[in-house]
């Protein structure tokens, strides 16, 4: 097969990291007809994974917004495994979803210039590393891009397709068509840029709603509603951090700051409190508000 690899090419998918995103976007991509392997090297990580994901087929059957024998199909054609050398050699499509760190996403990425197949793509879900950083070091720069996904990653429509500057216009294209197979209505961005498009726009009003709280001009509680009921957002600002988890946020603002060095990116001082306090938001069962009740 030649590095032109299209849709019709891709038949296994590998997500790396069974974190919050990984695992979510592996059973999208199953039950997107695709066969799929998540890999991570805790094995604890994986079965939590399945666990999430079966219960959530389970619901989504119980409720009568999923087909059984879909649920069925979709949960067979995912693999787990711990073995990244063993499964990257069998994927056509690889998402990288594991910590956002450069030393860890290099290392794998030099790890699967070798071992994966010569036509595979290789994706970072990244949302603050460019897939640029971690091209070269796979010997194949042209098939190297991010395929960015939002949290819920079974809900949220939107991927972020990013090419670096030696991206492929057949890598662009065979990764915004699997995403349009995935379900989803992929964007383009062109170029690199911090924050890509929906957390440049995400930041934006997370800084308005900070400044509002800390200024005392209302509170969290009523600028999330004014989100919801004059805005029409699904959930108001404070409530999708939470829902990012304030971990997140935080080190989405210490790497754009570190990157375009401007004030309004700097991240904020009652966020990192939060996070050293150990309040991550709802996966850690408080954070700007209360999840334990
Ligand atoms: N996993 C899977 N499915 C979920 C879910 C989860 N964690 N949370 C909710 N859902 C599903 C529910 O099962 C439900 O499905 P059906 O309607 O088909 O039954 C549907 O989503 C709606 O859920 P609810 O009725 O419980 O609640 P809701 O209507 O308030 O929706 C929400 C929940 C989808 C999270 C919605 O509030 C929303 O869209 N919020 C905004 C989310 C957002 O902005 N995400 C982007 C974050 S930024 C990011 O991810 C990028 C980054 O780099 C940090």
């Amino acid at each position: 097969m030649s590095a032109e690899t299209g849709i019709e090419n891709i038949s296994t998918i590998l997500v790396i990291g069974a974190g919050t995103m990984g695992r979510q976007i592996a059973m999208t991509a199953a039950l997107g007809g695709f066969a799929t392997i998540i890999q991570d090297i805790s094995a604890d990580g994986l079965a939590a994974a399945r666990t999430e994901l079966e219960g959530w087929a389970a619901s989504r059957v119980a409720k009568g917004k999923l087909e059984q024998a879909k649920a069925t199909a979709a949960l067979e054609a995912l693999g787990y495994s711990t073995d990244l050398d063993s499964v990257a050699t069998k994927a056509d499509f690889i998402i990288e979803a594991a910590t956002e760190r450069l030393d860890i996403k290099t290392q794998i990425f030099e790890k699967l210039g070798v071992l994966a197949p010569a036509h595979a793509i290789l994706a970072t879900n990244s949302s603050t590393l460019g897939s640029s950083k971690v091209a070269e070091v796979t010997g194949r720069p042209a098939q190297v891009c991010n395929m960015h996904f939002f949290n819920p990653a079974l809900v949220m429509k939107c991927v972020e397709v990013v090419r670096h500057e030696t991206t492929s216009d057949a890598t662009v294209e065979t990764t915004m068509e699997l995403a349009r197979r995935l379900g989803k209505e992929p964007v383009l961005i062109n170029r690199e840029v911090p924050g890509f498009i929906a957390n440049r726009l995400m930041g934006a009003i997370q800084r308005e709603a900070l400044f509002l709280a800390e200024e005392g001009i209302a509170s969290i509680e009523d600028i999330d509603t004014t989100a919801r009921t004059a805005l029409g957002h699904p959930m108001g600002p404070f409530a999708l951090m939470d829902l990012v988890g304030l971990d997140v946020i935080d080190f989405i603002a210490q790497a754009t700051h570190a990157e375009t060095g401007a004030v309004e990116d700097a991240p904020n001082e009652r966020i990192a409190a939060l996070v050293a306090e150990g309040k991550l938001g709802r996966k850690s069962g408080a954070g700007f508000y209360d999840y334990k009740g």
